[in-house]
């Protein structure tokens, strides 16, 4: 990676700090940073100077230099200065092989402080010192000249770099779409804007740009791509921040094939550049269908970097007319009731102890589970377990290596509704295979999910609700599944052949983290008026929603779809990093603040007036 072009000489620089070699030996230069060490040794000064691009040590001798040498006394660290003077080799044997410019040192022939600076919160010379998270977010200014954070926001900036020229060389035309908009749902709660010009009305910012990106698609703009900034007023996690970065795109005259074979090639293109020294797991990526996804791994972001698949025990617990048989009264009510038995065999937990188990079946238990069943399997093959007893050494053993255990493994064993059984084996797996250690970390485990189901059925709203986008479109062969029993949209009911269609809905995955999702859309207007008849939007309200699509939809919508990647998730993911706060300059606290602008906080009077607002019920906070 090459960041220190020679064209960064200012009036304040010649070189950066990060420039000099032995080949510049003798040269005079002016150098420019921050105080990063001192060590004062009387006559010598040395100081290590720093800026983004590097470290230089700096010498100051108050025999050749008494003015600079003066002036650099007075030094701290952190203090801004500037330095003049001539390059040396340093002397044999105090060499810095750290450090790129660790062969050489300046000679400083004067030495000027620019800028004092109050001690620091934190040691900013030290990148592993371990600092509290709300001190670095309030000094966030001090904790991004630190390494580390220095380093990933370089990464990302590569990866916007590398993501926009593909993008360019593919035919892609970057346009950008207004952040003060009306709602454009998806599935999180809007921050809404109150406009002055218009009291009593709102803009809604955009969760994400999908309408737009629509209807440049209508407008011929064919291939659109965005790093936008999507708001979504939703609670947050490691992976989720109110604000975030997405990486939009949309194509037109494409089908499912052709949007998920260019951002393939795009994403190994710009992975490659990136992060040039880390293995693809595989590519093509592995395609999932979801339910294949859910089955095998109990998630729809499956983690590939391991094993550890989800095994269906449910043939060695019948009798060979069907009826259930393992003698233990959990797996045989769960079997005569429809329900799933499955199981996971994990490496090496087989001497997990009394307490380890327990932990396993509580967090089983708050994943939703009513129960953990598990079989241990000793280095001599036999299987200790205290459903052992119930189901005998024979059938024990079957299950056992039905679940593909072998000595050692331990075996852990689910019963319930087939969405519970996989789930909660699903997260069992992914938490196990991470602290396990069973995934080598330097892995990039790419790999799509497609073919959602593309409605849930709502039993309150007694309607079916797009499982993803509302404007997601249903695979060709399940276009006649889009209707009711009843042969009315406006007349749902739970057993609709509704329930069975599938989308052309796309999800790519990275080490288990969901990167990105889209979808081929719904462009012929018979279909989205089923679909959105199905999801039980009134004519009135589609129209309020969605009135800009529906109308430019009758103008000419070619065939289009797109995906949006969550470019926070992927540079957190490529910087080996598991909360996106590590990747973003500025994030907010986990209850959505910025301890560093002190946001959000109270209006200021006058806005209140402007906008005709007043907080109700709100003590303290009302004009
Ligand atoms: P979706 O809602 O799946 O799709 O979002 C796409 C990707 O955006 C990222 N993401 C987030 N990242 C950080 N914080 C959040 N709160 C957050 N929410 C989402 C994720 C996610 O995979 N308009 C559709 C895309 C399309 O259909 O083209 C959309 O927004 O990485
Ligand atoms: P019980 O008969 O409820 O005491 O359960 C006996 C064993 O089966 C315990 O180890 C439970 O954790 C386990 N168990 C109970 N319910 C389930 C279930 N639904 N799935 C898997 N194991 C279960």
């Amino acid at each position: 990676m090459i960041d220190t072009p020679a064209s960064l000489a200012t009036p304040y620089r010649s070189h950066t700090c990060g420039a000099l070699r032995a080949i510049d030996a003798g040269s005079a230069v002016r150098l420019a940073g921050w105080v990063h060490r001192r060590r004062d040794h009387g006559q010598l000064i040395f100081l290590d100077l720093r800026d983004r691009h590097g470290i230089t040590q700096v010498v100051i001798d108050a025999a050749d230099a008494p003015t600079a040498h003066a002036a650099a006394t007075a030094a701290r660290s952190e203090f801004v200065v500037t330095v003049a003077g001539t390059v040396a080799r340093r002397l044999p044997g105090t060499e810095n092989a750290k450090l790129p410019t660790g062969d050489i040192e300046v000679q400083a022939t004067s030495f000027t402080i620019l800028n004092e600076a109050k001690t620091p919160p934190f040691y900013i010379n030290d990148p592993d010192a371990p600092v509290d998270e709300a001190l670095r977010l309030k000094y966030r200014y001090l904790d991004i000249r630190r390494e580390p954070m220095q380093q990933r926001l370089l990464l990302r900036s590569r990866l916007v770099q590398a993501i926009r020229e593909v993008h360019h060389a593919n035919g892609f035309v970057e346009v950008e779409t207004p952040n003060l908009i009306k709602s454009t749902p998806e599935g999180a709660r809007d921050f809404i804007v109150p406009s002055r010009l218009q009291p009593g009305s709102v803009y809604a910012l955009p969760q994400s740009p999908q309408q737009l990106k629509q209807l440049l698609m209508v407008a011929g703009v064919d291939r659109y791509f965005q790093i936008a900034r999507c708001f979504r007023d939703e609670d947050l996690r490691g992976d989720r921040q109110p604000e975030f970065t997405q990486l939009d795109l949309e194509m037109s005259f494409v089908d499912e094939a052709a949007v998920m074979d260019f951002v393939e090639a795009m994403v190994i293109a710009v992975s490659k550049s990136v992060v040039p020294d880390r293995p693809i797991q595989q590519a093509p990526f592995p395609r999932f269908t979801y339910d294949a996804a859910v089955e095998r791994f109990g998630s729809d972001k499956p983690d590939l970097r391991f094993g550890m698949e989800l095994v269906d025990l449910a043939q060695d617990l019948c009798a060979a007319d069907g009826t259930p048989s393992s003698g233990f009264r959990v797996f045989d009510e769960a079997i005569a009731a429809g329900h799933r038995v499955k199981a996971i065999a994990v490496p090496g937990l087989a001497d997990a102890p009394r307490s380890r188990i327990d932990e396993l079946t509580e967090t089983a238990r708050r994943f939703g589970a009513k129960g953990l069943a598990h079989l241990a399997i000793e280095a001599d093959g036999s299987i200790k377990s205290p459903i052992v007893k119930f189901l005998g050494d024979d059938l024990a053993g079957r299950l056992a290596a039905r679940a593909g255990a072998t000595s050692g493994d331990l075996v852990l064993i689910v019963a319930d509704t087939t969405d519970l059984t996989n789930d909660v084996l699903g997260r069992l797996r992914a938490d196990l295979g991470v602290r396990l250690g069973l995934v080598d970390p330097d892995v990039l485990a790419y790999c799509w999910v497609h073919r959602f189901p593309m409605y849930k059925w709502d039993a309150d709203g007694a309607r079916w609700d797009a499982t993803h986008n509302p404007f997601s479109g249903v695979v060709p062969e399940d276009e006649a599944l889009l209707t009711t029993i009843s042969g009315d949209p406006t007349r749902p009911s739970p057993d609709d052949p509704a329930g069975r269609a599938r989308a052309m809905q796309y999800d790519i995955a990275l080490n288990g983290w969901e990167l990105g999702g889209g979808s081929v859309r719904i462009w012929r207007h018979d279909l989205l008026e089923r679909s959105f008849a199905l999801q039980g939007y009134s004519e009135a309200r589609m129209r309020n929603m969605f009135g800009a699509i529906l109308d430019a939809f009758e103008y000419g919508a070619p065939p289009h779809g797109g995906i949006a990647l969550g470019i926070d998730r992927w540079a957190a993911l490529l910087a080996y990093q598991t909360n996106i706060r590590e990747v973003m300059a500025f994030p907010k606290t986990q209850s959505g603040n910025d301890p560093m602008l002190d946001a959000p906080s109270e209006p200021d009077p006058t806005q209140y007036a402007d906008l005709g607002l007043q907080f109700v019920g709100i003590s303290g906070k009302s004009a």
